[in-house]
């Protein structure tokens, strides 16, 4: 039996209020959930909860992930090291989840360059960050959490500011991660973009997530005319 890389239990998030209250659902390895909802509902808080940077109200969640390096989170606001270069922040997800030995190095720099290609910033690898485009910005984010390769993935919008091509070049990239076995739950504003790649949609409303399979998700947009 396949484990899940996620399990929440009864789960409520918010800060004095709860914003989602007892949730309980879980995420396998290869899935990819896209989150929706309106701007403040709590999809950034969820998130951030599921990545352990804000304690739940109530109830809890298992992480079935290594301790390092397991667990990739691309915030909303990147959180890049902007007076460094592209390949220096690269490689600062390709360190988490290689042990030392004499190859490590060798291993660091071939998935920080691999990672840099996947995403069409190999050119500007000696750039500082802080001489990128914001949509630049956002795949060298995207990069960094590739080089790593999470077991779960956790994005806020990073296709925020990436015109269509660059939507594909990325898809492309996450795709190869979550064919080896990645489960992804992003946070996306654009229906489109959504389910362009998701195999669930949770749809946050009134306090609580609908968790919606991508073919009832596309059913209902075309009102079940393809049925
Ligand atoms: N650190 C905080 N302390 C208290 N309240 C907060 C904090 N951060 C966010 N909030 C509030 O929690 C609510 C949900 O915020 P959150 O960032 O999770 O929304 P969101 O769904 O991600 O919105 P958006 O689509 O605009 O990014 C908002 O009303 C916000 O003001
Ligand atoms: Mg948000």
């Amino acid at each position: 039996m396949v484990e899940a890389v996620l399990e929440l239990k009864n789960l409520s998030v918010g800060y004095d209020e709860p914003l989602i209250s007892n949730i309980n659902l879980e995420v396998f390895p290869g899935e990819v959930i896209t989150i929706l909802g309106p701007s403040g509902i709590g999809k950034t808080t969820l998130v951030r909860t599921i990545a352990g940077l804000i304690r739940p109200l109530s109830g809890s969640f298992d992480l079935n992930v290594e301790r390092r390096g397991g667990l990739g989170y691309i915030p909303q606001r990147l959180g890049l090291v902007r007076h460094a270069t592209v390949a220096h922040n690269v490689s600062l997800g390709a360190r988490t989840r290689v042990g030392f030995s004499l190859n490590m190095w060798k291993e660091r720099s071939q998935r920080t360059m691999d990672a840099l290609r996947m995403l069409g910033i190999a050119d500007k690898s000696n750039e500082p960050v802080r001489r990128l485009s914001g949509g630049q910005q956002r795949r060298v984010a995207t990069a960094r959490t590739l080089a790593q390769r999470p077991q779960l993935m956790l994005a806020d919008e990073f296709l925020g500011e990436l015109d269509h091509s660059n939507v594909e070049i990325v898809f492309e990239a996450v795709q190869n991660l979550v064919d080896d076995g990645t489960a992804v739950i992003m946070i996306e504003h654009h229906d489109d973009n959504a389910q362009l790649f998701a195999t669930r949609i949770w749809e946050i409303q009134d306090g609580k997530i609908a968790d919606i399979s991508i073919k009832e998700w596309k059913n209902r947009k075309t009102g079940g005319e393809e049925e």
